[in-house]
């Protein structure tokens, strides 16, 4: 969780009071701090880099705004894509193919054609996907994705890495998919694996990374090739409450390194943190547009909902929440912060203590640059909301408020209906 600097009584975000960037850009508003991106990038990066050669494919799901990425893409990273949507939105800002790795999960043969058209490596899922993939093409450098009965993240539904989870290959199965590549004439280069999202403890990543290892000494131990690079995925957790602790990358870096330094003749540690490089460098803002008191309980209502962020009812994460024009005030009452869903379940944060709220205060939600606007909807035909790129008190709109006519583009009314 991100302290914020203060003028005031108004937060600041980027050298920018908050209110006035509401008033600028309306509301809802994702506001993204290009500086806090650039250095969350250059602390993972150098946290493990420092030790060896390494490989940051950023984890473009958990935010695809182009500006985001181009920011990324300047200091270096890689990309690590799910569909082809991201491997071409990624292309057309100035990533190169070999700076992708394609992970799929049940993947048509019209997606890895076009995946493999543009040059993107691809991570295989399953014995299945390898075939079809050898169907396409062959004398490719794949690698493989590997079920390593590892899990860990912060809800059920985000844990991946444990046994009969849907992704990767069984451990049990695994050296057999590289020896049937081989005879595929495919190219195998790599391991990977991914246990979850949003893991808050060392010791998964250290079993993970022993899983890969073994995998990869096995590979050349029985079929003679030495592996260019183990990728333990991502899943690096953030504070998103006040009380919880940042998860020690530098230490993390150094552990995981040292173990693929000292046991294994891989020459290259690759990682793709998602929510680590763009979780705390946004903010969602909201106006409040109501307020209630009913059975007891106290309502702040504002102009966001889980059509903007849906993690709160999704995953029931916490977010922290700011009066942004009461910053740093005393907290007075007990709010649940509710957005404008036509469902009981839209509730943004729940039985904070804040300070006195009124109507046309300015909230902040915190930490909500992943897998805040890539999950967001049109749901009750609200279009999406706008995002702004600031960094030393300029401010940049990134994307532009969805209008109505945009929720309605692509709908047609058959002809006869109309009569
Ligand atoms: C294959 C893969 N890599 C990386 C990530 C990124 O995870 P996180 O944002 O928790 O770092 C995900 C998230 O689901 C994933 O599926």
């Amino acid at each position: 969780m991100r302290i914020f600097e203060e003028d005031n009584g108004q937060m600041l975000i980027g050298g920018i009071s908050a209110e006035e960037l509401a008033e600028r850009f309306g509301t809802p508003l994702f506001v993204t701090d290009e500086f806090a991106l650039r250095l969350n990038y250059r602390r993972i990066s150098q946290a493990f880099s420092q030790h060896m050669p390494i490989r940051v494919h950023y984890a473009c799901k958990a935010n695809t705004n182009l500006a985001v990425l181009r920011v990324l893409e300047q200091e270096g990273s890689c990309i690590d894509a799910v569909s082809i949507g991201e491997v071409d939105t990624c292309l057309r800002v100035g990533f190169t193919p070999d700076r992708i790795l394609y992970t799929g999960v049940n993947v048509s043969d019209e997606e890895l054609e076009a995946v493999v058209d543009r040059g993107v490596m691809i991570n295989i899922d399953s014995f299945h996907e390898l075939r079809r993939l050898a169907a396409i093409s062959t004398g490719d450098k794949v690698s493989f994705r590997v079920t390593p009965n590892v899990g860990s993240g912060h809800h059920d539904k985000v844990v991946t890495g444990k046994k009969a989870s849907k992704f990767g290959i069984p451990l049990e199965e695994i050296m057999d998919a590289y020896r049937e590549a081989v005879n595929l004439d495919l190219v195998p280069v790599g391991v990977h694996a991914h246990i979850g999202s949003g893991g808050q403890s060392v010791e998964p990543f250290i079993e993970v990374t022993e899983v890969l290892i073994g995998v990869a000494n096995r590979v050349e131990e029985e079929l003679g090739i030495t592996l260019e690079f183990i990728d333990i995925g991502g899943g690096i957790g953030i504070p998103y409450h006040p009380d919880e602790q940042e998860m020690d990358v530098e230490q993390l870096g150094a552990i995981l390194t040292r173990m693929v330094l000292e046991d294994s003749n891989v020459g290259t540690f690759a990682l793709e943190p998602g929510r680590y490089i763009v979780a705390d460098t946004t903010v969602l803002l909201s106006r409040v547009v109501d307020i209630k008191e009913t059975g007891g309980k106290a309502y702040i209502g504002v102009d966001a909902g889980f059509n903007n962020l849906i993690r709160p009812a999704m995953y029931d994460s916490y977010h922290h929440v700011v009066i942004v024009n009461r910053y740093g005030a005393e907290p007075e009452a007990e709010y649940d912060v509710a957005g404008p869903v036509c469902e009981s379940g839209d509730i943004l944060a729940k039985g904070r203590m804040l300070p006195e709220a009124q109507n046309g205060d300015l909230i902040a939600v915190l930490d909500a640059g992943a897998y805040g606007s890539t999950m967001s909807s049109q749901y009750n035909s609200r279009p999406r909301c706008a995002e702004v790129l600031v960094i030393d008190g300029q401010a940049d709109l990134i994307r532009e408020r969805e209008t109505l006519e945009d929720v309605l583009r692509n709908q047609r009314v058959p002809e006869r209906l109309m009569q």
